[in-house]
């Protein structure tokens, strides 16, 4: 049995089956409710109901007083529909209706998915959930207080783990450490959401463009699009040196194959590496500009290292590509 669960100030509702929480069933369908822990202890996912019956099936949650509970609020985290419901939530609509938070983290698991790029999942306190939005990312906040920069590569609907993709540069200080000496049950500290690089409505279609680990944001928005069963037209460029620098090529392929509305082009652009390369090979945006002869009608999101983002801000307004519809995370390097 599944119920129905309405917003009180707007026309858009959500379906909740028996025994689903809430919060789960809302951020399932796509809708941006406030959360933190997601185990009744922050209160940041409270909501008023208006109407309807709910229950706590794991018993009263400590993340709400009793005079929250006369004045009809509930934790949405915790709460069972029991009826129809209509609801009074905020609603995250853009990154700075995040709050900023600094975290703990165990790192989960460390895999190697190239020569040259891990992929490392960090497990957060039990009692704690990282609210972001897709494309976002987070800093890593080394000893010395320095910090690193990397995208979550993960959709929000599944924040139980956070997924980075990180390269090896020689001398790296953080990637040193990372594919040399980081383990296991490493325990780091972290800090975000952060940034405003993330999936826009629209009726365009849209070109996304990754330059190498610009990748990891792009995956993020491509999977939150089809959670939320975006139908916009979606042309994945990934431009990389070598194939084997395509670290999740049968992820990409497999979107394109299962989905008419994704297209994937992945470009090389080392040219000693193309034999046998039958796909397009050169500067990632220049691909872009090879196929579209009018941009205008377009949203082009971006990212990778920041001679490629200068390249297509200075290019592709050429082509008509409009500012307002051109979104970009340029990621910086530092070694030390
Ligand atoms: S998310 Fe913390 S109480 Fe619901």
């Amino acid at each position: 049995m599944s119920f129905k669960v309405q917003f009180h100030d707007n026309d858009s509702f959500f379906m909740v089956e028996e025994g689903e929480p809430i919060l789960e069933a809302a951020l399932r369908q796509g809708h941006n409710l406030p959360y933190g822990c997601r185990n009744g202890a922050c209160g940041s996912c409270k909501a008023k109901i208006i109407a309807g019956e709910y229950i706590y099936p794991l018993g009263n949650p400590d993340g709400i007083s009793d005079l929250e509970k006369k004045q009809k609020f509930a934790l949405l985290c915790q709460a069972n529909a029991e009826s129809d419901l209509i609801i009074k939530a905020r609603s995250i609509n853009t990154t700075a209706d995040i709050e900023l938070r600094q975290l703990p983290c165990r790192v989960n698991t460390c895999e190697k998915l190239s020569h040259d790029v891990i992929k490392l999942l960090l497990e957060l306190p039990k009692t704690e959930r990282l609210q972001f939005l897709a494309g976002q990312y987070i800093d890593i906040i080394l000893r010395d207080g320095k910090r690193r920069s990397f995208s979550l590569a993960n959709p929000p609907h599944e924040d139980q783990l956070l997924e980075l993709h990180i390269r090896h540069y020689d001398g790296g200080l953080f990637s040193e450490y990372a594919f040399n000496e980081l383990k296991e049950k490493t325990v780091l500290r972290i800090e975000g959401p952060l940034g405003q690089f993330t999936l826009y409505k629209s009726e365009r279609p849209i070109i996304m463009i990754a330059g190498g680990t610009g990748f990891a944001p792009i995956k993020s928005l491509v999977e939150y699009a089809l959670k939320n069963n975006d139908k916009r037209n979606i042309n994945i460029y990934w431009g990389v040196r070598k194939e084997q620098d395509l670290y999740l090529n049968k992820l990409v392929k497999d979107w394109s194959d299962r989905y008419t509305h994704i297209n994937y082009i992945p470009v090389l652009s080392e040219i000693e590496s193309i034999n046998g390369w039958s796909g397009k090979t050169g500067f990632v945006h220049e691909a872009v500009l090879q196929d579209y002869k009018d941009l205008s009608e377009y949203d082009v999101y971006a990212c990778g290292p920041p001679p490629m983002i200068k390249a297509i801000s200075e290019s592709f307004p050429d082509r008509g590509l409009v500012m307002e519809q051109f979104f970009s995370d340029s990621f910086e390097f530092a070694i030390n």
